[in-house]
């Protein structure tokens, strides 16, 4: 209801300064106490997700706001992406709504404060329920990237329920180059050599822009090493057709235009890994129809950042509750019995 008379206050803002704004508004909110229904409740490599709604990767990238994330019902959020040393990101502009469309193209280019600023705030966190991951990535101008990703495993194991691996960002040069065969091995080796014995389940995510030999080779070599999931995925630089006046702007896409690249990505990892390793679908969705689609195609959970512009700091409840009627009415008894049934 607040958010109906906000939208055209934060909406006459520039992208990046309504998205601060934000930030400061969630530090100062009173905290609540997340609470979701039981059966909504899931396990995904180990750990227990009270819902399986998540706040996607890029919303909170310094870990500010976690707790009043998950407080606005949120079963899990992912901060990040945090590279080691702090760098300030592409030029601005670089966010840009599109209305029309209901999506968001963004060439952020991993803004963020860096690894020791993120994790000071995180060993300050106070414990509580809901499930903090830590999305992270390389430093734009590194000269070893796979060190990179090694240094933050290492580094946020301690402070982290689940990391994620995050090679499919477009807007650092190269980056997605780390999805090939080859070089995923070694990425991986490496990330998992680093993280301490009892250390933390190890997400990879992974772009919707794939061919079905890649989407192949990334399934087998997920399964090989054993990963804790699979997060589908990413930003797109397709361009489905769209309608608002930044729609030429370059980047990655996200939101509803996404939706139905990111579903029969979703769907091709499922068919590729057979069910055997958890999905997490992220991309255009914006209802708890969406959430419930998404997790008939194999999903395990699903995240969302780009509906929230729209729709506001309400939606993750909404799905929730929402979730919960779909499982009644289609007559399933608990969230893992819905996955991959469509
Ligand atoms: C402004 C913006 C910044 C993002 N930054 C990151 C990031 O740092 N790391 C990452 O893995 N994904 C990042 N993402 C991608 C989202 O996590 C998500 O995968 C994508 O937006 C698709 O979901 P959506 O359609 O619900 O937004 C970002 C997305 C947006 C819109």
């Amino acid at each position: 209801m607040l958010f109906r008379f906000a939208r055209p206050a934060l909406f006459a803002l520039d992208p990046e300064v309504a998205h601060r704004t934000t930030i400061a508004a969630l530090k100062v909110s009173p905290s609540r106490r997340p609470s979701s229904p039981g059966a909504l409740a899931i396990e995904i490599a180990g750990l227990r997700f009270p819902n399986p709604v998540g706040m996607a990767a890029g919303f909170d990238k310094d870990a500010e706001v976690p707790d009043a994330l998950l407080g606005l019902g949120f079963g899990s959020v992912e901060v990040g992406s945090i590279t080691p040393l702090p760098q300030p990101g592409n030029p601005k502009p670089r966010l840009f709504r599109l209305p029309q469309d209901r999506a968001v193209i963004n060439r952020m280019g991993f803004n963020n404060g860096g690894a020791a600023a993120a994790e000071a705030r995180l060993r300050q966190r106070k414990r509580r329920s809901g499930i903090v991951g830590v999305n992270i990535g390389a430093n734009k101008d590194s000269t070893d990237r796979v060190a990179d990703y090694a240094l933050l495993t290492r580094r946020f194991a301690p402070v982290a329920d689940y990391l994620t691996v995050n090679i499919s960002s477009p807007n650092t040069p190269g980056l997605r180059a780390l999805q090939d065969e080859g070089a995923l091995i070694a990425l991986l080796d490496a990330v998992l050599e680093a993280r301490p014995m009892d250390g933390p389940p190890v997400f990879l995510k992974v772009a919707p822009d794939l061919e079905p030999t890649d989407v192949d080779a990334i399934a087998r070599i997920a399964l090989e090493k054993r990963l804790g999931g699979l997060i589908v995925s990413n930003t797109t630089i397709s361009r489905p057709p769209l309608s608002s006046r930044d729609a030429g702007e370059g980047g990655g896409l996200s939101g509803a235009p996404l939706r139905d690249l990111a579903q029969t990505r979703l769907r091709d990892f499922r068919r590729a890994t057979g069910g055997a390793i958890p999905l997490i679908g992220v991309g255009g969705i914006g209802s708890a129809e969406d959430a419930w689609a998404r997790i008939r195609a194999g999903a395990s959970m699903i995240q969302l950042y780009s509906a929230m512009v729209y729709e506001g700091p309400g939606l993750a409840r909404r799905i929730v509750r929402g979730l919960e009627e779909l499982m009644r009415r289609d007559g399933f008894a608990t969230l893992a019995d819905a996955v991959g049934s469509e």
